[in-house]
């Protein structure tokens, strides 16, 4: 059995996250990127910047988006969000792994294309983090617990860190996207995030999708590191028999 549920393309499996400031930015990023890049991420920083008409235009271009405003709240105003985010084209969009946000997506997500992704644990927090935030669990412990509440509730896939990325193929099987952030090709900086793995140890361990911010964008040379990370992707794909 394949534990893909990925595109065949490496390339489509790279996310380069749009996290800058304007429009004007993400602009030039897109254009030093070319054709390197075939799927982008839009977060908070570049949304609430004018980032969403961008990512309609990105979308009209046929490139792929993910619009990443992690949503939570009642059902009815996360069904409104979400239709809006379907109208501009996007591919992925996430909401927070609560059963009652995903049960609201779900319903709302119907043929329009756009796939939803639950947010299982930020990869930047650690067992002290949940702890302070209130929650009496591992990291691991609250992704496997999110990861079957994302199973029952009929979610297209989740966000989480590589490192949980080969427990949640072993309880999802191929039902669920892995779509993982918090990567990092060796010898990069970690930045904020504390629970990382190289692009192949994350393919190797089952990712369907990488999140990369800050070692593309902020790269000398940005489509030269995408190119890498598209290398070791592929490699890594070999490797796993995919
Ligand atoms: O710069 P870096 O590669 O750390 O960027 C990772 C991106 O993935 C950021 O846009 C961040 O918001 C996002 N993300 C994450 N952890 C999650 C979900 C999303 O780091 N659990």
């Amino acid at each position: 059995m394949t534990i893909s549920t990925g595109p065949e393309n490496p390339r489509d499996r790279l996310i380069v996250a749009l996290d800058v400031p304007d429009v004007e930015a993400a602009q030039t990023l897109v254009e030093a990127l070319g054709d390197t890049v075939n799927f982008y991420k839009v977060g908070m920083q570049l949304a609430y910047g004018g980032g969403l008409d961008f990512a309609r235009g990105l979308a009209d271009d046929g490139r792929q988006v993910f619009i990443d405003l992690k949503l939570l709240d009642i059902a009815n105003t996360v069904k409104h969000g979400l239709e809006s985010l379907a109208q501009l084209g996007a591919t992925f969009a996430t909401v927070h792994a609560y059963p009652q946000t995903m049960r609201a997506a779900v319903e709302v997500r119907g043929d329009s294309g756009l796939k939803i992704l639950g947010v299982t644990a930020l990869t930047s927090l650690d067992e002290k983090d949940l702890i302070e935030a209130g929650y009496a669990r591992t990291p691991e412990d609250l992704v496997e617990f999110r990861v079957r509440a994302a199973l029952d509730c009929g979610i297209d896939g989740v966000v989480a860190s590589p490192l949980e990325a080969r427990r949640i193929r072993e309880i999802a099987g191929p039902n669920l996207a892995i779509v993982t952030p918090g990567i990092r090709p060796a010898g990069a900086d970690r930045g904020d995030q504390k629970r990382t793995t190289t692009p192949g140890d994350a393919i190797l361990a089952g990712a369907d999708y990488l999140v990369v911010g800050r070692p593309v964008i902020a790269a000398s040379d940005p489509a030269a590191a995408a190119n890498a990370i598209v290398d070791e992707i592929e490699d890594a794909l070999t490797k796993r028999g995919d």
